[in-house]
């Protein structure tokens, strides 16, 4: 794991403000590029080998812990199982295109980004066609950038875009990744967990060798596990001394109204905001902030 460069993304944000005045000494111009710099998305993708590893889950509840907190968030739905689409709760028939009308030029970003029932939420939703799409695009080598291209459309209308990837190795996958900023890692407390973070790690630098050399690992969270103290003894076990720096303290528990709340097609806080995986999320999400302010 490249901590170096994630200690120094931690110092240059918070010292992003001191930057703004510093440059306010040196011309108008280079202040210019500092707000800009401010003013876009943080694009962040929730990464992970393993199928059924609860990225869609933590997508969709991430994204409306973040909206609840008053952070404008946009969830991408980069999978062609559109699980994320169906968990968000956004109005399906109001759905007349989807990412992959936007990736073949069909339709503008904006046109396809559907309301959620949160104020601060918005999803560009998936379906079966960006299988089709991401066939077609995997054919040039290069394509795996064009969602990041996309991206800067809205990038500074939102203060979080959050892409929720395919399972394994695949084009639509490294397209998630290479469009991101950062990454945040849902982990289990299982065995083969380990295996997947290696695999994972790969990837990383695969993309950052060949599309996005500044993609970062921005947090790593445990999800469905039973107690801090199973983190603990799991990750004392598995000497996995580089990675518990940059796990998160909030974990989230296996809670059945986050399965509910997943079945009914909507956050786990519209289901029950008092529920322990609701809350879990709003900590999770609160430390993603804390780690960029
Ligand atoms: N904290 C939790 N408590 C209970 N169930 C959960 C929790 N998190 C995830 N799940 C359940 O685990 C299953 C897999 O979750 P999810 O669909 O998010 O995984 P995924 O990694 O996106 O899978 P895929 O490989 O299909 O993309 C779902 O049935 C989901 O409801
Ligand atoms: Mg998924």
């Amino acid at each position: 794991m490249d901590e170096n460069s994630l200690a120094f993304n931690r110092v240059f944000s918070c010292n992003r403000v001191f930057l703004c005045f510093f440059y306010s000494f040196v011309g108008l111009k280079k202040i210019t590029v500092v707000v800009m710099c401010l003013a876009m998305g943080t694009i962040i993708t929730i990464a992970g080998q393993r199928g059924r590893n609860g990225r869609s889950v933590t997508a969709v509840n991430l994204s409306a812990s973040l909206a609840l907190l008053e952070k404008k968030t946009l969830l991408v739905d980069c999978d062609p199982q559109a699980c994320s689409t169906r968990m968000a709760g956004v109005d399906l028939s109001l759905m007349t295109c989807d990412l992959s009308s936007v990736l073949v030029g069909k339709v503008s970003l904006q046109e396809a980004v559907l309301k959620t029932q949160l104020r601060f939420m918005d999803v560009i939703p998936s379906s079966l066609s960006l299988f089709h799409a991401a066939t077609r695009l995997s054919r040039n080598v290069g394509n795996e950038r064009i969602l990041r291209i996309f991206l800067r459309e809205l990038r500074d209308e939102y203060d979080y875009i959050i892409i929720d990837p395919p399972a394994s190795y695949s084009f639509l996958t490294v397209m998630a990744m290479a469009a991101a900023d950062w990454l945040v890692l849902p982990f289990h407390c299982t065995p083969e967990a380990i295996g997947d973070l290696r695999l994972l790690l790969q990837m990383v630098n695969h993309v950052k060798d060949n599309f996005q050399q500044h993609l970062k690992i921005a947090g790593v969270f445990f999800t469905q596990c039973c107690s801090r103290g199973e983190i603990d003894h799991f990750l004392e076990e598995k000497d996995l001394k580089g990675v518990e720096k940059i796990v998160y303290n909030s974990f989230v528990p296996q809670d059945n109204a986050v399965e509910i709340a997943a079945q009914r097609g909507k956050p786990v806080a519209l289901h029950d905001i008092e529920s322990p995986g609701a809350e879990a999320y709003l900590d999770v999400a609160n430390e993603l902030i804390s780690f960029f302010n």
